[in-house]
C-alpha cells in the first residue's frame, strides 16, 4: 500500500514529535487527543521547533508553511478512518493503550497498519486486543523526536513481512535509521539506557554527588550529551518509572528496582521539564 496519511494518537512529547517528522517528509498528518487543549499543544510545539528552525536559517516561510499544511488536529478517532498508517504514542500505560487500539480497529480500514511507540510494553499483548495483529509493530523512537536518528522496530509474535518491510520504508521516509530488536521487556536501548538514569538518581539518593556534579561528571567524564538527571528531566520522571516498573515487573529481578526517590518525585507530581520541576528547575 502507499502510505501517504497517517494518524497520530497522543499530541505529548512524542506524539508531537513523531507527527512534526511525517508532516516534514511530506505525509499528510492527523493528530488526536482526547481534549482541544491537549491537540492545541501538541500543535503549538510543533510551530515553535519549525519557528526555532527558521530563525537558525534551517527553514523559510514558506517551507513551515507547507508542514502546517500536512497537519490537522482532532479529539475524533473516527477522523483517523481514512489514514494509512496509525502511530500510537499514549501514556506508557498498558490499559490506556489497548482501549486506543480497540477504538482504532473499529475505526481503521483493514488496510490500516498499526504501530506502538511503546518504551518496552509487550507488543504481542497489545497488537491481540485488534483483528490485525499481522499488520501491527513496535516503532519506539527517541526523545527529541524530531532530533534522534534512531527507531528501534518490534516485531510482535504474529507481525508479518509486509508489515515489517512497509515500516523499514517509511521510517526511511521520515529520515530516520532503524534498528531490528525482538520483544523483550525494554527492548535494547532502554534495556541499556534507563537502568543507567535510575542509578544516576540512587547515587543522588545516597548523597554520593549532588544532582550537578552527577551530570557534570557524565557529561566530561563519559561524553554524553547531557547528564542522566537533566536527560530523566527531559524524558518525563512518569515515563521512567512506567519504564523502570515493567522492566522490574516482568523480570522480578531486583537489580532492575526503580529507585524510591523517582517515585516519591512521581508522587510529588514533579515529572521533569513538563511540569517545570524535576531534578532541576525550569520555571
Ligand atoms: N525538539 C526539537 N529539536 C530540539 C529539541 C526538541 N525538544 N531539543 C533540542 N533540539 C535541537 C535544537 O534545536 C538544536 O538544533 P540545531 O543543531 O539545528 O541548532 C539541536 O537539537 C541541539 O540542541 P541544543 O544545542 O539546544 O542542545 P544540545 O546540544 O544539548 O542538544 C539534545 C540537545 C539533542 C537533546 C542532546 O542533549 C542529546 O542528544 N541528549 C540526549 C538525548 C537522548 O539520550 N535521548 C534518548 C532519551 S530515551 C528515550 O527517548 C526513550 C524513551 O522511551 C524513554
Amino acid at each position: 500500500m502507499n502510505i501517504r496519511k497517517i494518524g497520530v494518537i497522543g499530541a505529548g512529547i512524542m506524539g508531537s514529535g513523531i507527527a512534526q517528522v511525517a508532516a516534514q517528509a511530506g505525509f499528510k498528518v492527523i493528530l488526536r487527543d482526547i481534549n482541544q487543549d491537549l491537540v492545541d499543544h501538541g500543535l503549538a510545539k510543533i510551530r515553535n521547533n519549525l519557528e526555532k528552525d527558521k530563525s537558525k536559517g534551517k527553514r523559510t516561510e514558506e517551507g513551515i508553511k507547507s508542514i502546517l499544511n500536512n497537519l490537522e488536529g482532532t479529539v475524533n478517532i473516527s477522523d483517523l478512518t481514512s489514514c494509512h498508517y496509525a502511530i500510537e504514542a499514549a501514556v506508557e500505560k498498558i490499559s490506556i493503550k489497548k482501549e486506543i487500539f480497540r477504538e482504532l480497529d473499529k475505526a481503521c480500514g483493514p488496510e490500516t497498519f498499526f504501530a506502538t511507540n511503546t518504551s518496552g510494553l509487550s507488543v504481542t499483548e497489545i497488537a491481540g486486543v485488534t483483528g490485525r495483529p499481522h499488520k501491527f509493530i513496535g516503532m519506539h523512537f527517541f526523545n527529541p523526536v524530531p532530533v534522534m536518528k534512531l527507531v528501534e522496530l518490534v516485531k510482535g509474535a504474529k507481525t508479518d513481512a509486509n508489515t515489517v518491510k512497509t515500516t523499514t520504508t517509511l521510517i526511511k521516509d521520515f529520515g530516520k535509521e532503524a534498528i531490528f530488536v525482538e520483544e523483550a521487556p525494554l527492548f535494547a536501548v532502554n534495556r541499556i539506557l534507563v537502568p543507567m538514569l535510575n542509578e544516576a538518581m540512587f547515587v543522588l539518593m545516597e548523597g554520593i554527588a549532588s544532582a550537578e556534579d552527577i551530570d557534570k561528571g557524565m557529561h566530561l567524564g563519559a561524553n554524553h550529551p547531557i547528564g542522566p538527571l537533566a536527560l530523566s528531566d527531559m524524558v518525563g520522571l512518569d515515563t521512567l518509572l512506567f519504564v523502570m516498573d515493567t522492566l522490574y515487573e516482568e523480570t522480578r529481578d531486583s537489580k532492575y528496582r526503580p529507585c524510591p526517590l523517582l517515585r516519591k518525585m512521581v508522587r510529588a507530581g514533579n515529572l521533569g521539564k513538563k511540569t517545570g520541576q524535576g531534578f532541576y528547575n525550569y520555571s
